[in-house]
């Protein structure tokens, strides 16, 4: 997937694409089908809400299970990002968060690369999420918000805030957060299963608590270049990646065909991923 000459432009300007419907329902339910197995192992990878047995967050999926695996090669999430920042890239983090029907907790206010730059020492801002809808999203259950035009300020003041919800994270405080809306405004991208979007490591994004009936599965792939990997390892190696090898696509029908792909995690976390 090659992105448009107005495509770059408007990720310059906004900070975010969105690609509606980009997955078919096929494939989306390979991937579906595989989510309840994943979430009801007791693996430190999985990251359960606050007080709840619900997951937050389930980490390094594609070390682990064949579709994920495959989505993590897959060229329609991969390709633009390389195509962007002109250099191969790895995989930082690889995360599918639950936002679960009435247990789904917020994501507080903050960007991805505050957290990257101050625990993991990433040099630079050259690495990006890519997110795929495996439920729907709507209006109700707790859509990625996004601050238009926030990336462009650069990294942030933020506070390390470990009491909010079960997942320490580098948060914006609310008078700053005031000040960029009024400034560049809310938008929400909603959309079907299926649904990408991709967007920029210094956007100021959060998302509310999900108290509609509806999963809001999603999974983001985290990809940063080869040549600005992160410097120190002070995180466990299932949520900020050592492996710096350049991701190698897999052909556009890899959800869909059963191409081989490692998975060294198959039978537990190795003891070395865990500190
Ligand atoms: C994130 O910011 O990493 C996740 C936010 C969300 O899933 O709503
Ligand atoms: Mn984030």
């Amino acid at each position: 997937m090659r992105l448009t000459s107005a495509q770059l432009e408007q990720f310059d300007r906004d900070g975010y694409l969105f690609f509606p419907s980009t997955f078919s329902p096929e494939e989306i339910k390979v991937l579906t089908d595989e989510v309840p197995s994943l979430y009801a192992q007791h693996r430190p990878e999985n990251v359960r809400e606050k007080g709840s047995d619900a997951v937050r967050t389930n980490f390094a999926a594609h070390m682990y299970s064949a579709p994920f695996a495959r989505l993590a090669r897959h060229p329609r999430m991969v390709e633009p990002v390389v195509q962007v920042f002109g250099e191969p890239v790895y995989m930082h983090q690889f995360k599918i968060n639950g936002k679960m029907a009435f247990d789904g907790d917020v994501w507080q206010w903050h960007q991805d690369f505050g957290t990257w730059f101050n625990d993991d020492q990433m040099p630079e801002a050259r690495a990006m999420n890519v997110a795929i809808f495996l439920d729907a999203v709507n209006e109700f259950n707790g859509p990625l918000m996004f601050i238009p035009g926030s990336h462009k300020l650069g990294v942030l003041d933020a506070g390390h805030d470990t009491e909010t919800t079960s997942y320490p994270l580098w948060t914006i405080d609310h008078a700053t957060i005031t000040r960029l809306i009024t400034r560049g405004g809310l938008v929400a991208p909603k959309g079907p299963a299926g649904s990408m979007i991709m967007f920029h490591s210094c956007l100021v994004h959060a998302s509310t608590s999900n108290l509609s009936p509806w999963n809001r599965v999603s999974v983001y792939l985290s990809l940063c270049t080869v040549s600005n990997h992160i410097r120190r390892f002070k995180r466990p190696e299932y949520i900020a990646h050592r492996d710096f090898t350049p991701i190698e696509c897999l052909p556009d029908d890899c959800l869909l065909r059963p191409y081989e792909v490692a998975l060294p995690w198959k039978d537990g976390t190795p003891e070395a991923a865990l500190r």
